[in-house]
């Protein structure tokens, strides 16, 4: 093996191909810098949105209007991510992936920049104006990062590198929670830098990508580079001859000669995709709909409400073990599977969240509640790493060749930042009216997410992007694929 190469799963690595998705997975790390920086200083910022107002107006901001700018400051950044995600497929065609991702950096430095300017300009509008078009950032960058990071990857590695993905979101929000601690940033002078950091990763992404090279699946299929493909194929897998390789990616792109253009209506209309694009949107709902952001937006108070001592900290733990299980989940992935581990994850949360509400029900009459009750958060959190989270990012790439990945990419990406919004901001009123049955309403919808993975998610682990998309364009006139029997690797299926 030459130097600099490492094994991994039977696959050989080069230094070319580690620094690519590093590079891309710096976004996912701003993603999630940015989802755990809010949390911790709303205090101390709200307190600078006051004296602004006050110096303005000459009297303290009214309690309603306060309770208004912060919401927004925190759900526009989901507005943002909104808008941008549906934008995924029509980027990364225009631009290709990795300009893409490059141009990207734009937003996240303009963003980054206005919200640690903020407080030295008196003004809560930039710190608003700056979540917002950091969201934007962020809306590109969770399409971008799994498409670029799926479509270099070896089949057999696949998953393993799309919850990288996953991984570096959950190690930005613990890099968040930790800064802003009150003995770090989380502090009055300091919080500017806090918001401000994030225009770190994007600094030193944008330094990074001339040296990745564009994804040569993208430049071959959809731009019909087959020169510059060989090249970017030959420096990511160090070998010489990439022909093998080459002739997947020629089969893809000749059954993708034979479709047409894919626009996003069309992949409801047409029974070759709707299948995939409706497992896609339920994927990316079952994330969200879990309620994780509920914890991770507003677990200080749900800790607080728990009885545990040092909210702040208990935070912290969850973070921690966010980072480890996702760590967990990385191993298994190539194991065990997708579909097996996203029901594991589904299933083992909801029990976790009628533990939760349980001890949160006797808490008044059984102390010790407090700790059941938080060490069912941290078992809510672990099961989420083991599956929802990661699993529906890399997955939407798995499910669609070339042809549809973008706009299926967009959908995704769509549905998954409107349940977030929705989460982020309704998750305050639903918690007022239900008290601590709350998160009964998670385990329903949890409970229910699981039962459609059972019937209708394929197993996708160790197949190629033309088998998957065959397995369903054979079954497409058939109606619904009897996932277990087709797709299930461990049993013998047509394909193999
Ligand atoms: C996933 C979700 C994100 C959530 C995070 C928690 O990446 O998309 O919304 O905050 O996991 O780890």
């Amino acid at each position: 093996m030459p130097d600099g190469f490492q094994q991994l799963g039977g696959e050989t690595l080069t230094g070319t191909f580690v620094l690519s998705v590093f590079t891309a997975v710096l976004g996912s790390l701003e993603f999630g810098y940015n989802i755990g920086v809010i949390n911790a200083p709303q205090k101390i910022i709200e307190q600078d949105y006051n004296a602004t107002w006050l110096q303005r107006y000459g009297e303290p901001i009214p309690i309603g209007t306060l309770t208004s700018l912060w919401s927004l400051s925190v759900a526009i950044f989901s507005i943002g991510g909104m808008l941008s995600s549906s934008c995924v497929g029509f980027v990364s065609e225009w631009l290709g992936r990795r300009k893409g991702m490059l141009i990207n950096n734009m937003f996240a430095f303009i963003g980054g920049s206005l919200m640690g300017l903020s407080k030295l300009c008196h003004s809560f509008e930039m710190l608003i104006l700056g979540r917002f078009i950091i969201g934007i950032y962020c809306g590109l960058a969770s399409g971008l990062t799994p498409m670029y990071v799926g479509e270099i990857a070896p089949t057999s590695l696949r998953g393993a590198l799309g919850t990288l993905h996953q991984l570096a979101i959950v190690t930005g929000i613990l890099i968040a929670q930790v800064l802003g601690l009150e003995s770090l940033l989380g502090v009055e002078d300091l919080w500017p830098v806090l918001l401000g950091l994030a225009i770190v990763p994007a600094v030193l992404q944008m330094a990074l990508l001339p040296f990745c090279p564009e994804s040569p699946r993208f430049l071959y299929i959809v731009r019909c580079q087959e020169h510059q493909a060989k090249r970017g194929l030959r420096r990511l897998t160090g070998r010489q001859e990439v022909g093998s390789m080459l002739t997947e990616m020629k089969e893809e792109k000749r059954k993708m000669e034979m479709e047409r253009k894919v626009s996003i209506l069309e992949l409801f209309r047409s029974p070759l995709y709707r299948q995939p694009i409706i497992i896609s949107i339920m994927l990316q709902l079952s994330q969200q709909l879990s309620g994780i952001n509920a914890i991770f937006y507003y677990s200080t108070s749900i800790f607080m409400k728990a009885g545990v001592q040092s909210p702040v900290y208990a935070t912290i733990g969850a973070g921690v073990v966010n980072c480890a299980f996702t760590v967990v989940s990385l191993f298994l992935i190539e194991r065990t599977g997708r579909r097996t581990l996203h029901m594991l994850g589904l299933g083992g949360m909801s029990i976790c969240a009628v533990i939760m509400t349980t001890a949160l029900a006797l808490l008044d009459s059984v102390p010790w509640m407090s700790y059941i009750s938080m060490l069912s958060i941290f078992g809510f959190v672990a099961f989420f790493e083991i599956g929802p989270g990661p699993i529906p990012w890399f997955f939407v790439a798995e499910l669609f060749s070339q042809g549809p990945r973008p706009a299926a990419m967009a959908v995704a990406g769509f549905s998954n930042w409107t349940a977030n919004f929705i989460i982020g901001m309704g998750f305050q009123y639903v918690a007022d009216l239900c008290g601590p049955y709350v998160f009964l309403i998670f385990a329903a919808l949890l409970l229910f997410f699981l039962i459609f993975t059972f019937f209708l998610v394929p197993e996708t682990r160790g197949k190629t992007f033309d088998q998957i998309a065959g397995n369903f364009h054979q079954h497409s006139a058939g109606g619904m694929m009897d996932m277990d029997t087709d797709m299930d690797l461990d049993k013998p299926t047509e394909l193999d």
